[in-house]
Formats: structure tokens, sequence, C-alpha cells
């Protein structure tokens, strides 16, 4: 495939709203209506109708525009057909959209030729969920994509490494973590039992991408743990074979609330001081800034338990750069490094 349609196609399946639609012209040629039949329309995984449709619709569209010549171009038969089936499937109601999860498959971003492919993280989730409160471990949330991003271009700080991730909701960083970036081991915890339950169910769904996927030992478990509730610490991070020595923590998004921070902000001292000390334990968290305050607050707790945060300089690519774990930025994303002072 031309390495337009790649990026295309890794868009669409991971069902971003604002696709970069590839130059008409292109389009145009009968070979690439039938790729994109095939690869886009065609068979389980292509996105739910009301997405397959507003796309189709407007690769269509484009297709129409090209045509100089209705003698010798066309938009294919199968394109139209699909157009047409699409259209006589009840509409739905948008508002009903919010909660409906869906497969979404997210792609390492590797090069666009690269070959073999790079693998795909198969997630269940709610991508259209904006709302707050029990219901936001449900969806993967930008600065997870971002984090992810930045652990892609940064293999050593995750190869070989023991990491909890804290407020993990749908798992992406984790399972990108435990598998192809190749950690020790990886604990993802959430506070909410009913978040934990969905990201087990989409560790599941990626196990054959886990380091020792064969074993009966995997390096990607699933706990809950709520920041406020350290009594059972040790408990809660041991495995089978004991304590970890964790050197890592990752968190995407979990600076969101100026109710949560505080108590966040004391576990981590809790972990980096008290348990971990020998371990050299230290914290990356990506955080949108949605408000400056929420961040202020966390800094402040940080900074008042001897903790320093150094921002981490990371060049934020537009969609239309990006390879895979495509993100929007309608708000910036910051990261910080937190360790001892
Ligand atoms: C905005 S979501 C981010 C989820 C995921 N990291 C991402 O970026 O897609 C915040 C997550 O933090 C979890 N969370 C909030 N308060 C928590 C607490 N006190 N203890 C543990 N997890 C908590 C929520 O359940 C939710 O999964």
């Amino acid at each position: 495939m031309d390495t337009l349609l790649i990026r295309f196609h890794r868009q669409y399946m991971q069902q971003i709203s604002n696709l970069t639609y590839p130059p008409s012209k292109l389009l145009l040629e009968a070979d690439v209506q039938h790729q994109l039949y095939k690869h886009f329309f065609d068979g389980p995984l292509k996105g739910p109708p009301a997405y397959q449709r507003k796309v189709l619709k407007q690769i269509i569209s484009l297709i129409e525009r090209a045509i100089l010549d209705p003698e010798e171009d066309a938009v294919s038969d199968q394109l139209m057909e699909h157009m047409g089936y699409l259209s006589s499937l009840p509409q739905g109601d948008p508002s009903d959209q919010a909660y409906q999860t869906q497969i979404i498959t997210y792609t390492l971003p590797e090069p666009l030729d690269a070959s073999p492919p790079p693998p795909r993280i198969l997630i269940e989730e709610a991508p259209n969920l904006l709302a707050a409160g029990s219901n936001v471990g449900f969806r993967t949330w930008e600065a997870s994509l971002h984090l992810a991003q930045y652990l892609h271009s940064n293999p050593d700080l995750v190869h070989g490494k023991k990491i909890i991730e804290l407020g993990a909701g749908t798992g992406l960083v984790s399972i990108i973590c435990a598998g192809p970036l190749r950690a020790d081991f990886v604990l993802g915890t959430d506070g909410l039992p009913h978040v934990v339950e969905s990201l087990e169910k989409n560790i599941y769904r990626n196990r054959h991408l886990l380091v020792n996927a064969n074993s009966e030992r995997s390096n990607l478990v699933s706990k809950v743990l709520d920041w406020g509730d350290v009594d059972d610490l040790e408990d809660n991070l041991a495995t089978d074979d004991g304590l970890p020595d964790y050197n890592l923590i990752l968190g995407a998004d979990i600076t969101y609330s100026p109710d949560v921070v505080p108590v966040l902000a004391q576990l981590l001292k809790i972990l980096i001081f008290d348990m971990f000390a020998d371990t050299g334990l230290e914290a990356l968290i990506s955080a949108t800034v949605r408000n400056g305050r929420t961040l202020s607050i966390f800094r402040k707790a940080c900074e008042e338990r001897g903790l320093s945060i150094e921002n981490v300089d990371l060049r934020c690519s537009s969609v239309m750069e990006q390879k895979g774990f495509f993100h929007e930025q309608a708000f910036p994303i910051v990261l910080m490094r937190i360790r001892r002072l």
C-alpha cells in the first residue's frame, strides 16, 4: 500500500475524527479503491457503521470531485454498494454513543513502510466518553497516547524495568510496556474494581504481545490500587514471588482533579522515599493541562513531600506527522519526571 494510505488506515483503525485523507488523485485509482474496500470496509473489526459511513461518504465525495472523464473514472461498485448497505442501517441515537464501547485498534508509531507491520493493540473502550466521575477509566485519553509515544521513542526507559502504572484505565500504556517495549514486569493498577475488570479483559485481548505469552506467569498483572488506601500497599504491590524491586512508576492523565492530587502525591512519597528508596524508583507522569490550578496543587503537594518535579522536554508532533498512537492536543500535554529532591 502507498504510505499515505497506510497512515490513513492506521488513523481509521483508531477511529480518530480528523483523518488525514489521501489526495483525491490517489483515491481515483481503481486499485486504490479496491484496497480501500478490502482493508477499510470488508470484514470484521472495521469500526461501527456510523464511523464507516462518515468516512466512506467523504472518500466518495473526494473521488467524485477528482473525476474529470466520467467515461474513464468512477467510484467503484464495491464502495458504492457498501455505502448503500451502510445507509440502509438504522442511524442510532448519537446521545447513546458516549457510553458505547468499541474495539479500538492502536498501532505502534513505527515507519509507515515498516515490514513486518508494527504490532497493533486492541482496546475495548468508550472512545466518545467526555464525562467525569467513575467512568473516566473507560477511555484512552490523549495523555496516555502521548506517554505511549514518548516511551516508544525512548524504549530504554522501559526495557527490563519493573513498573507500576497508577490509574491505568483501559491499560494501553501497561500493555505496550509489558509487550512490545519488553519491560520485565508491569503491575497495571486502578482504583476502581470495574475499571480493573475491563483492564483485565484488554490485557487478555493482547496477551499474544506479552513477553512471556506462553508462560503461566504473565509479566503484566492488574490489581485494584486506590491511592488513598495505603494500609495494604505492600500486599497490593506484591506478586506470587514477593515484592518486585520496582524502578519506574507511570501514570497518564491521573492529575485531572484537585480532589485526587494530594493523595496521589502522598502515595508517590511513600513509594519513592519509604518503600523503594534502594531501587531508585522514580515516576513519569503525563498530564493534560485543562486548567493550571490542579497541576499547581499537585506540584506543591509533591514539593512539600520532598519530591522534585521536572518537565521532560518533548516535541509534540501534529496528527498529520504522527505514525501511530494518534492524538490531538486541544489542551497542552506535559510530561513530568518525579524523584527525590
Ligand atoms: C482520566 S483517567 C486516565 C486513564 C488512563 N491512564 C488514560 O490516560 O487513558 C484517570 C484514571 O485514574 C483512576 N483514578 C482516579 N482516582 C483514583 C484513585 N484515588 N486511586 C486510583 N485510581 C484512581 C480512574 O479510575 C481512571 O482510570
